[in-house]
């Protein structure tokens, strides 16, 4: 357990529990705000976030910040994005199931601090590891559960959106779907609270 996200990023930059850790250039621990209500998980990093330590900063980033961006989303201001794997799987390709074990430790203390209501699952490793083990993006893409008081979603991964681009309407109405459900969430808070203030009233 650590106190705080600076504590965790320290003890996580020192990893060496698996494999991957040999060839990193950089460790990609995350990035943007510790107190956002949305967060999103990606694979691992590729080759530009090996380079420079941040998630999502080679061209499918590029695009990831423009459907943000669409929603009034920043990775600067109101979400944090993380990956699976911290370190850089050889030849971009999937992590493997022992690899995701030992790493996902860390994401597992990213999440216990931030304290997300939402969290978006960027394609189908993050999707199989969080959601559901049989997790089918071109069927399931869009759908929120709530599991523990977080809901869940899992979406296109932008490199698969790049790849093939037919699937960038669906990807953008998970978006559009987002945005409704943290308005939700945040209509939901304010009615606890007030409720809460009733029953409490302030001192004055
Ligand atoms: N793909 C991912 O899943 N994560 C990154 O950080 C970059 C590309």
């Amino acid at each position: 357990m650590f106190e705080n996200m600076e504590a965790l990023e320290q003890a996580c930059m020192g990893c060496q529990q698996c494999r991957l850790a040999a060839d990193r250039t950089n460790l990609v621990f995350g990035t943007g705000n510790p107190h956002a209500d949305i967060m999103f998980v990606g694979e691992g990093p590729g080759q530009q976030e090996d380079l420079q330590g941040k998630p999502f900063v080679g061209p499918s980033g590029k695009l990831l910040d423009k459907m943000l961006a669409a929603i009034d989303l920043d990775r600067n201001v109101n979400i944090y994005i993380a990956n699976m794997v911290k370190c850089r799987p050889p030849q971009n390709r999937d992590p493997r199931p022992d690899e995701e074990d030992v790493c996902i430790r860390w994401l597992r203390e990213q999440v216990r601090l931030i304290r997300p209501k939402i969290i978006v699952c960027l394609g189908r490793v993050a999707a199989q590891r969080l959601i559901d083990p049989n997790f089918r993006v071109t069927r399931q893409h869009g759908e929120f559960i709530l599991r523990k008081g977080v809901y869940l979603m899992g979406t296109y991964h932008p490199s698969a959106l790049l790849r093939n681009p037919a699937n960038k309407p669906a990807a953008f109405d998970d978006f559009l779907a987002l945005r409704a459900k943290a308005l939700e969430v945040d209509a939901a808070d304010i009615d606890a609270l007030r409720a809460d203030l009733a029953k409490n009233p302030p001192l004055t």
